[in-house]
């Protein structure tokens, strides 16, 4: 089976980490998150992937170029301007001749497709969604099936009043070939508003695949560090601290599962990186300086004392000594952070800014 990832979007939510990269490319435990949905993907068996790009193609086309390197197949449609989900894949028909694929390109799930695609089959169904619960419905597409899993209704950002399901659309779809001839070429459409509730007045057979297994998509910052967290809690029934390559770590310093250390990352007198916190490559962290349940990209600085707490820190940084970067904070590449400050509540700053020394505590 082929599939098709979607990764047209600018990726807005999840700036300023989207500022210079990507959001496929963005790193999840220090390897660029769409090698993991790559790998996901092997593991079910489908190696000819169509990748659907719009905002700064080039990234992705540099970064996988034929797929060899990764295992794969990829072939790259550029969109002029966003043709949106279901557009982007009107774009691939002419590869797509038997049952296909489409995944929303920014989630990490263990569902299972082998079944979903077993079930597809089974069911003759022309469209199969995959389902996942959410606590919260409001924000998402509910889909309604009946007691067999056949859809009956979509209802986009239920108000709470409407929501009669947690089911959520998980954003993967197994289709036939025939639903892109309800999608007109070169304009913008979408599956969830337009495709999906058109099916249903068409009288097309459209399953739902019900699952529990992990999902998330890595939207915002916070669900992006939640997926840090959530992954590196599973490694904590390995061995808990792992090092990429060589670094060093001071003898007083002391290191807590679940973490990564990427390679020549240096750990001062008198440290705590304390899990679940990831360290990108090159990271150096000086005196008395204590992490925990951070995200670091590469090449930071962090300072003597200073304390990280629940954040993320994209490539570049430097925190000056003593300050303080906390509760879902995120910087964008480059900043830097003069000593002194406190940074807390989320405070998002765009890349390549300096804070002056003692100007924020918030
Ligand atoms: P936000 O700007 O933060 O909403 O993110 P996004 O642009 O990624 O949009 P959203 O999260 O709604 O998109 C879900 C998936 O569809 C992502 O993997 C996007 O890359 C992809 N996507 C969104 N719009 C388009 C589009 O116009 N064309 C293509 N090919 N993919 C798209």
């Amino acid at each position: 089976m082929k599939a098709v990832i979607l990764v047209g979007g600018e990726g807005t939510r999840l700036r300023p980490l989207t500022c210079n990269k990507v959001k496929p490319l963005v790193p999840v435990l220090n390897r660029p998150f769409l090698e993991h949905v790559v790998d996901y993907l092997k593991r079910h068996g489908i190696r000819d992937i169509i990748l659907t790009l719009g905002y700064l193609p080039e990234q992705i086309q540099g970064y996988f170029g034929d797929g060899s390197d990764f295992g794969v197949n990829m072939t790259y449609l550029v969109e002029g301007f966003p043709l949106g989900t279901a557009g982007g894949v009107k774009n691939a028909e002419a590869f797509l001749d038997a049952s296909f694929l489409v995944f929303n390109g920014d989630i990490f799930t263990d569902i299972d497709l082998t079944d979903m695609m077993n079930c597809h089959h089974e069911k003759k169904a022309a469209t199969s969604i995959a389902l996942t619960p959410v606590d919260d419905p409001t924000p998402y597409g509910v889909v309604e099936t009946d007691a067999e899993g056949r859809v009956e209704r979509f209802v986009e950002k239920p108000r709470r009043e409407e929501v009669a399901t947690n089911m959520i659309n998980a954003g993967i779809y197994i289709m036939e070939p025939h639903i892109l001839g309800y999608i007109a070429p070169n304009a913008f459409f979408t599956f969830e508003h337009g495709v999906f509730p058109s099916l249903l007045e068409r009288g097309e057979v459209v399953y739902g695949y019900p699952s529990q297994a992990y999902w998330i998509d890595i939207g915002t910052p916070e669900k992006y560090l939640k997926l840090h967290h959530d992954l590196l809690q599973r490694c904590t029934a390995d061995k808990g601290v792992r090092f990429e390559g060589e670094s060093f770590v001071h003898s007083s310093a002391r290191i807590q599962a679940p973490a990564v250390i990427g390679e020549g990352c240096s750990i001062g007198k008198d440290c705590i990186v304390k899990g679940p916190t990831v360290l990108g490559p090159q990271c150096r962290v000086e005196k008395g300086a204590v992490i925990e349940g951070a995200v670091l990209w590469q090449n930071c600085r962090i300072g003597e004392k200073a304390k990280l707490r629940n954040c993320v820190v994209a490539s570049g940084c430097c925190i000056g000594e003593q300050s303080e970067v906390l509760d879902e904070c995120v910087l964008g590449d480059n900043v830097i952070i003069g000593k002194g400050n406190r940074l807390s509540r989320g405070i998002r700053i765009w890349p390549d800014r300096s804070i002056e020394p003692n100007a924020i505590s918030f």
